[in-house]
């Protein structure tokens, strides 16, 4: 049956317009819009192979069975995949992450797309990015971004769409329009993190900001994107730490709080915007569902920043990522 056996591997994305919140929770439809970036080295390999000898979905995440929360979400995808090819064999699934899952960067966005486009071509279904973007999407939503090389974007999905099942991200300008960096400062972990999903849908149901988020997101968006397009790291940098810290604040209004920031983080946030005011670095700071800070900087600086996050308290490394390219089909090992 090696026909029906097929690789891919796709790459983490950081979002510099932040997604959090969704519109419709059963389609899994972002309530605002985002825009990425889409990072190397930071490589997700996934093997899917469909075998009528299985007795049910198998998922391994380097090296080891998945829990079997992450197995659910693996075979609702599959089940997807399975139902468009018509195909009733259950599947292996095999990933392998190129960085360590605690280096700062979530692993879910290269994994989902990874997986998208390896079990559609394991089932014999014609490489589409747009198909393998929105099926990403559908698992989760940061993994749409993923499918498409350096700068991406994640529109809203109008309510009249027609097809809200087929809502995929767009590619915006491919990783050499503009060499970037991101500098990674992974801090000390500390209590056990709310995942970004239950934190999200907490958020909405219970933040007196999240109206005032879903509704500035658009304009934080369209600034990001505009500075992309003209290069201007000022107004990306800027766009993005508004995005980064309204949703913060949006998240810790919740009620219970959700606080994803540890005491690293403030000393990092402090650290850039140090970099920035005393040193004349142009260097802005985003976080996600975590304790850990990216700083998005040219390449010239990278090096500095990369020693004045590593020398910071609380800091346990850093990783410098760059734009990379979309999701690839891989032959066998
Ligand atoms: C803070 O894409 O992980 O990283 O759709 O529920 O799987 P689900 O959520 P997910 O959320 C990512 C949130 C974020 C911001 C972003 O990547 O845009």
């Amino acid at each position: 049956m090696s026909e029906l056996s097929a690789g891919a591997r796709a790459r983490a994305n950081i979002a510099l317009a932040k997604y959090w919140g969704k519109a419709d929770e059963a389609l899994n439809l972002p309530a605002v819009p985002s825009v990425s970036i889409t990072l190397d080295p930071l490589v997700t390999h996934t093997r899917v192979r469909f075998d009528a000898s299985l007795a049910g979905d198998r998922f391994l995440l380097d090296g080891a069975p998945a829990n079997a929360k992450e197995l659910a979400r693996v075979g609702a995808l599959l089940d997807r995949v399975r139902a468009e090819a018509g195909l009733s064999q259950r599947a292996e699934v095999v990933s392998t992450n190129d960085f360590p899952t605690a280096a700062g960067l979530a692993s879910s966005a290269s994994g989902f797309c990874a997986l998208s486009a390896a079990a559609r071509a394991a089932a014999g279904l014609p490489f589409d990015l747009a198909v393998i973007s929105a099926m990403a999407r559908r698992a989760s939503v940061s993994a749409a971004r993923s499918a498409y090389g350096g700068y991406v974007e994640l529109p809203l999905c109008e309510p009249s769409a027609l097809a809200p099942d087929a809502h995929a991200a767009v590619p915006l300008c491919p990783p050499e329009h503009w060499p970037l960096r991101v500098v990674v400062a992974v801090t000390a972990e500390g209590r056990k993190k709310v995942g970004s999903t239950g934190g999200m849908i907490h958020t909405a149901a219970t933040s007196p900001f999240y109206g005032a988020w879903v509704e500035s997101s658009p304009e934080l968006a369209a600034q990001v994107r505009a500075g992309i397009v003209a290069r201007d790291l000022v107004r990306v940098g800027e766009a993005m730490e508004a995005s980064t810290l309204a949703m913060h604040a949006c998240a810790m209004a919740a009620r219970p709080t959700v606080i994803y920031f540890q005491p690293p983080t403030l000393a990092v946030l402090a650290a850039v915007r140090a970099l920035r005011e005393e040193q004349g670095i142009a260097v802005y700071a985003t976080a996600d569902a975590g304790p850990h800070v990216k700083a998005l900087c040219h390449a010239d600086d990278a090096p500095r920043v990369a020693q004045t996050l590593g020398a910071t308290e609380g800091v346990l490394r850093t990783l410098t990522a760059e734009p990379g390219p979309g999701v690839e089909l891989e032959a066998e090992a």
